[in-house]
């Protein structure tokens, strides 16, 4: 119990390293968040520091949840892990280490796909189809917080059409996956709204 604790714990102060403040500080003595859309995640920090730092970001934010959940099925059980994921991306949303103001969940969100694939599906298919999903959506309309809905919606309807609800694991993924798809959507409520009015930032590289 006391362990599952410390797992958890570790979990959100994991995901609360903001990768995007850290390295525009500490290489470029800039703050993302004064940029751009001001958000603490890849898609600002590529767009304000350019496209090798956005990519950085990404990985290192996707990463910290792969960490965490690798963390939590060695020294505990699938669901603890499973749990720690989550409470990780809570961690980059609002990062206690930045004031609470953190990203929007959709580099780390892939982590927690990803993390899932290797820890408890044992099987790429729930990270690569919303991946997919992702650059289809990015293509057409060029709005990355477009695609990256749609893409963590894909990875929790498939995740729940796959899955075995006699399974408890299964049932925790599920809820933890529909948990991040309605966090994701909640923290993109600005970008559905400048897509509204026709003001969201699109992709020039597209
Ligand atoms: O991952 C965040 C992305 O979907 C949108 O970011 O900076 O364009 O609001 P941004």
């Amino acid at each position: 119990m006391v362990t599952n604790i410390i797992i958890l714990i570790c979990g959100y102060l994991l995901g609360s390293i903001p990768f995007a403040l850290v390295i525009g500080k500490l290489f470029y003595h800039t703050d993302v968040r004064q940029y751009g859309s001001g958000n603490l995640g890849g898609t600002n920090a590529g767009r304000v520091l350019g496209k090798k730092v956005g990519a950085a970001v990404i990985l290192l934010d996707g990463l910290k949840v792969v960490l965490a959940m690798g963390i939590a099925s060695i020294f505990s059980n699938e669901a603890i892990a499973i749990w720690t994921g989550l409470v990780c991306v809570i961690g980059h949303c609002w990062p206690i280490f930045a004031k609470f103001k953190g990203g929007k969940g959709v580099a780390s969100t892939y982590g927690f796909l990803l993390a899932s694939s290797i820890f408890i599906f044992h099987s790429a298919t729930n990270f690569l189809i919303p991946l997919a999903m992702f650059f289809i959506v990015l293509y057409i309309f060029k709005f990355v917080s477009l695609a990256s809905i749609t893409a963590v919606i894909t990875s929790s309807l498939f995740i729940t059409g796959t899955s075995s609800i006699m399974n408890v694991e299964s049932c925790f993924i599920i809820i933890a996956s529909w948990c991040l798809t309605l966090l994701v959507i909640n923290r993109h409520a600005g970008n559905i709204e400048k897509i509204k009015k026709g003001t969201e930032n699109t992709v020039s590289w597209l």
